[in-house]
């Protein structure tokens, strides 16, 4: 794999349209109840680590501009684009409704390097907070006037939910099968990025089966699938303070991800602690062991290759420009992020 454009930042190239989307977010997100006001707000506060590295909206942006109409006029770029930040804004409170919540399932106290916001306030407070942040994101799409658009993303919504229903609800088969574990990434991140992606091709003006849009889906998705494996790999190799949350967490919510699954292929042992969600005592210590002597590790490392591969595929599909250079070069981030 090679990277055509190591000099490009495609953070930097976004850098000065994200720079406004907390504060407007914030601005908008006032409720007639204070505790719900400032948990809502919570990520989208001041401080760099609680707004975590809008990777969401950076990939709508990108997205956006590598998609810009050739023909169009200058103002209708501007429109183009101007509609695309609102939806890097929907996107970005999208996710982050469905982390308050997942906190909330997942018991979790912190969440980049800070607290939980069920944990700063209640977990009513944390449910009502989600909830309230999916209403002004509805009203924020609805406001956006595309039909397809609000369809799409409303899409990825039903795919959160699914997403978060396949992992609390496995039975021990699917808990083993690789391809339950895709399906479920898919859902619980690659959805939002898939959607996202496709819908601000929507609003550069393409038509919802014209290449261009195919092609920002698909990047959405294998993107979003890179994402993900990296995520469960580095919960095995990362340490809690880079994480900003501990480590060796999914085992621990009895969660199989790519490492565990390759290596239960080397140790067959593994497959009963699967099974058992790691419910046993030592379960976790002993399966964490078994994958650092099995592949699982560098299998995983070649299953994100493989996506992040294929989403630098889907973007040779789009034409040339620095933006499309920039998604091209997340690619290449994505593989080597340590939190
Ligand atoms: C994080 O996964 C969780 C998600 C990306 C999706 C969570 C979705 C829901 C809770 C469904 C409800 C949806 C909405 C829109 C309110 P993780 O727990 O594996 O990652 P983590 O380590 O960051 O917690
Ligand atoms: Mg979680
Ligand atoms: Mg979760």
């Amino acid at each position: 794999e090679t990277d055509p454009a190591p000099s490009i930042d495609p953070f930097k190239l976004v850098a000065a349209d994200i720079a406004p989307l907390s504060s407007q977010v914030a601005d908008g997100l006032k409720a007639s109840d204070p505790v719900l006001t400032s948990s809502a707000q919570h990520f989208f506060g001041s401080g760099r680590t609680r707004e975590g590295k809008r990777v969401r909206p950076v990939i709508v942006l990108l997205m956006g501009n590598a998609t810009a109409a050739r023909d169009a006029s200058e103002e209708e770029l501007d429109a183009a684009f101007e509609r695309q930040q609102r939806l890097a804004a929907i996107t970005e409170m999208i996710h982050t409704a469905s982390l308050i919540h997942d906190d909330v399932l997942d018991a979790a106290d912190t969440r980049r390097g800070g607290s939980a916001v069920h944990r700063m306030y209640s977990n009513k407070a944390a449910v009502l907070s989600g909830d309230f942040l999916l209403a002004r994101a509805s009203i924020a799409l609805a406001k956006l006037g595309h039909t397809q658009v609000t369809q799409e993303m409303a899409k990825s919504l039903e795919a959160l939910v699914q997403g978060e229903i396949m992992q609390l609800k496995s039975t021990a088969e699917e808990r083993l099968s690789l391809e339950y574990y895709l399906t479920k990434s898919y859902c619980k991140t690659a959805s939002l990025m898939a959607f996202s992606c496709k819908s601000s091709a929507l609003l550069s003006g393409y038509d919802i089966k014209d290449s261009v849009t195919v092609a920002a889906e698909k990047f959405g998705y294998h993107f979003g699938l890179a994402f993900q494996i990296i995520d469960d790999l580095l919960d095995f190799t990362a340490d809690a303070d880079t994480l900003g949350k501990p480590g060796l967490q999914d085992m621990a919510l009895g969660l199989s991800t790519a490492p565990v699954l390759y290596a239960a292929e080397e140790r067959p042992e593994l497959k009963e602690i699967i099974a058992r969600k790691f419910g046993g005592e030592g379960d976790v210590l002993r399966a964490f062991n078994l994958v650092l002597d099995s592949e699982g590790l560098a299998r995983t490392k070649q299953l994100a290759m493989f996506h992040s591969q294929a989403a630098v595929d889907a973007c040779c599909s789009l034409p040339p420009s620095e933006c499309r250079d920039g998604l091209i070069r997340l690619c290449h981030i994505v593989l080597s992020r340590s939190s």
